[in-house]
């Protein structure tokens, strides 16, 4: 069980979490509070892009970003500024499962963008098959304030073209690559034909298990009840700088978080939101 500081790449420290046994490891680094790696005996679960870019300001590809406090496009930067910004170490904890937080303030350059206090901890808890991940927003201003998050993994999958989402039948989705209409999904699985963008509502609340080709389950606190399910596609991924057409294929991203509408933390309150990722088979 240990909790080992190291440096990723020049400017960005990062922590490695090692359970009991050696046979599960987590890689995060300070910079957004990111995971970059999720293994179990040796096998890497979770996809980072060959081509991700590390450069402070700018966003990685791969892993679990932590989108907060605003999803997709809008007055902020893309996904919100918590994902590139350096978080601090906070309490790590080696008895039982290891774990760690990370903390995240307000500061002069966030308060230009988002002209709110807040304190941030994201708690990082390894277990041997498993990890959860928690959010906890604390309003440290006068006034109510209100944000939408996300956590955005990107699991690696073997092939995106056999690849499998369960747990959506029947939920009612927003479709980003057709126009933002409003669909119902009458499939038993989510099936990739092409670029897949959409944001199925209150769709960790419908009772169904939500899984990854039923080897990876995603389980969802009932504060964050949204998932998206993005596969940028071939075409999509030749032109992202940070994909690249041989990346596709390989991963599927499936987020569970709170987008569908804001939520609203009053002053001194706070809120949280948590997933849980469990390796099955
Ligand atoms: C998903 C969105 O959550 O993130 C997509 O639904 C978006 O629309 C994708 O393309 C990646 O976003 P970014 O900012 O990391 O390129």
């Amino acid at each position: 069980m240990s909790v080992v500081e190291f440096e990723y790449k020049s400017g960005f420290p990062g922590l490695r979490l090692t359970h009991s046994n050696g046979d599960a490891s987590i890689e995060l680094l300070l910079y957004g509070a990111h995971v970059l790696s999720w293994t179990v005996q040796n096998k890497q679960l979770l996809f980072l892009s060959d081509r991700a870019v590390f450069e402070q300001g700018k966003a990685i590809r791969g892993g679990v970003p932590v989108v907060w406090p605003q999803f997709g496009p809008g007055p902020l930067p893309q996904h919100g500024f918590a994902r590139v910004k350096t978080w601090r170490v906070g309490k790590t904890n080696i008895d039982g499962d290891v774990s760690v937080d990370l903390n995240l303030e307000h500061d002069e350059e966030t308060l230009k963008l988002w002209p709110h206090k807040f304190h941030l901890t994201m708690t990082l808890r390894l277990s041997e098959k498993s990890f959860v991940q928690e959010l906890t927003v604390n309003n440290e201003d006068s006034e109510a304030f209100e944000f939408t998050t996300l956590f955005h993994t990107y699991f690696t999958v073997d092939d995106i073209k056999t690849t499998k989402v369960f747990g959506l039948n029947n939920v009612t989705y927003l479709d980003k690559v057709d126009g933002g209409k409003t669909k119902t999904e009458t499939n038993q699985s989510i099936e990739f034909t092409g670029e897949t963008d959409r944001v199925y509502k209150d769709g960790g609340k419908n009772g169904n298990p939500l899984s990854i080709d039923g080897r990876i389950q995603i389980i969802a606190s009932s504060t964050m009840p949204d998932v998206v399910v993005w596969n940028p596609g071939q075409e999509k991924a030749k032109g992202m700088a940070d994909v690249g057409e041989h990346n596709f294929p390989k991963y599927v991203c499936v987020e569970v978080g709170h987008v569908s509408d804001a939520v609203k933390v009053g002053p001194n309150q706070s809120w949280k939101g948590a997933q849980e990722i469990k390796l099955l088979q």
